[in-house]
């Protein structure tokens, strides 16, 4: 290809798909009478092997490592528990074949010589299968677990995570090659120091697949320089075609093609035969993610305050939140937004729209704008547009109800994918490398001899 070609994005004209298994979320309807548990293996394998009969290119888990509390509780919206990531990815490896098996690991709390070995073992175990969702972690509470204590500013955060990649890169290509043996990686920087020779061969698809979560623009040129994937917060048709844009703009001006990044946004499916049908079955999911208990405590998060003598069904309390600020403890939602100034406007948001707060609650944390409802056949014409212009690459798809929610998509949407010509009919390969079409790394000295 010319440097010209490379520098002009070609869409391929086809979606993958990835599932994204929750843990600490209000997305999944835990206590639905056909939910099953978030830490039986049996749910595991049965979302897994669902994903696997439909083609899936990726299970994927996020990391959550410790839980939100707030008034002394864990959040109510929070699922308590999950196995971790790497244990639970290394015993689905023995129990399918081709799926992609990918890791959420952060960067700051990790070190690069360890991650990169244990992220190599779970390659190998699966036949080059493995991925690593790289992230920075933006929060102090879980930072107070680790023995560095804190956590690092906003911009420290991206250049310790490009050092560690970078490190961890250099030490999945210092195996030994017929031009010569393992090397050592030296590195000693302000957060970690590494003397590393790999212990480890390259796996099937040389070094695990590397995804990265993170939507700032300082994330945003880390992921255009050493991602392969972006797990996306961006699956609106519009939103998506200019999130393409900005990344092909990066991807190029870090001197890679405009293909090299793929993208796959989070996403959530509701679907059933007709659209009718599926807007109805909205309406039930939507009331089952968020119960009377878990709006209000969604609220007492941002007021500090409890609020279980308010009716979940009537309006926003009137009463103010007793804290000017939030700590980094009260949840994700809030970003250092004040909490009077946010309650206000709350309040006249949920007003105007005539909202109680379950509804106003629901319009917060459901995936508003990730949300694909409809048939079928409807939401398949929708997707095939996606393919056609290469708005994204895939979709990691949460499912609502664990562990059959992926069972109409795979049954109904997939087929109705396929026929379209836009889904894979079978894997490409047994790596997830194969899978997703990316080129293998070439370790830089044996490009010279190449
Ligand atoms: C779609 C998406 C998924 C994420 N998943 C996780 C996760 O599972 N665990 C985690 O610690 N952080 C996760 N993050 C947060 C990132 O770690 C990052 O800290 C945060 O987005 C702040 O970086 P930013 O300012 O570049 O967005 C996710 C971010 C996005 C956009």
């Amino acid at each position: 290809m010319t440097q010209h070609n490379r520098a002009i994005f070609q869409p391929s004209g086809q979606i993958q798909f990835g599932i994204f298994f929750q843990g600490v979320n209000s997305g999944t309807i835990w206590k639905a009478a056909e939910a099953g548990s978030q830490t039986d293996f049996e749910s595991f394998r049965h979302i897994v092997q669902t994903a696997e009969r439909g083609k899936f290119a990726a299970f994927f888990l996020g990391e959550g490592l410790r839980l939100r509390e707030h008034l002394g509780r864990p959040h109510a919206l929070d699922v308590v528990g999950r196995p971790d990531a790497q244990t639970m990815l290394a015993a689905l490896a023995a129990v399918t074949t081709n799926i992609g098996l990918v890791a959420t690991q952060n960067t700051t709390y990790n070190d690069p010589a360890d991650l990169a070995h244990r992220l190599s073992s779970l390659d190998l175990i699966s036949g080059g299968r493995a991925a690593w969702n790289v992230v920075t972690t933006d929060n102090a509470w879980t930072g107070a677990n680790f023995r560095r204590g804190g956590y690092l500013d906003h911009a420290d955060r991206y250049k310790h995570a490009e050092a560690f990649v970078e490190t961890a890169k250099r030490i999945w290509d210092s195996w030994e090659t017929s031009s010569g043996p393992a090397r050592r990686v030296l590195h000693e920087g302000q957060h970690y120091t590494v003397d590393v020779t790999p212990r480890l061969p390259r796996s099937a698809q040389y070094r695990p697949v590397l995804f990265q979560a993170g939507d700032s623009p300082e994330g945003r040129d880390f992921a255009a320089r050493q991602a392969d994937v972006i797990f996306s917060a961006h699956p609106k048709f519009d939103d998506a075609v200019e999130f393409r844009r900005d990344i092909v703009a990066r991807s190029v001006a870090a001197g890679r093609g405009a293909n090299a990044v793929q993208i796959m946004p989070a996403s959530e499916f509701i679907l059933a035969a007709t659209d009718q049908e599926a807007q109805e079955k909205k309406a039930w999911v939507r009331s089952l993610q968020i119960g009377p208990q878990q709006a209000i405590a969604y609220l007492e998060q941002f007021w500090g305050r409890e609020l279980s003598s308010y009716d979940p069904d009537g309006p926003l309390p009137e009463i103010d939140p007793v804290v000017e600020e939030t700590s980094e403890t009260r949840g994700s939602g809030f970003h250092g937004a004040k909490a009077r100034q946010l309650a206000d406007q709350w309040r006249a948001e949920a007003k105007d729209k005539g909202l109680t707060i379950r509804q106003f609650v629901t319009s917060k944390t459901a995936r508003i704008d990730a949300t694909f409802t409809g048939s079928y056949t409807a939401v398949a014409d929708h997707l095939a547009e996606y393919a056609r212009v290469g708005a994204v690459d895939g979709f990691n798809i949460s499912p609502w109800l664990i562990p059959t929610g992926l069972d109409e998509i795979v049954n109904h949407l997939v087929p109705e994918l396929q026929d379209r010509g836009v889904y894979p009919m079978e894997y490409r390969g047994t790596t997830l490398r194969e899978n997703l079409g990316l080129e293998t790394p070439v370790r830089s000295d044996e490009a010279v001899r190449a």
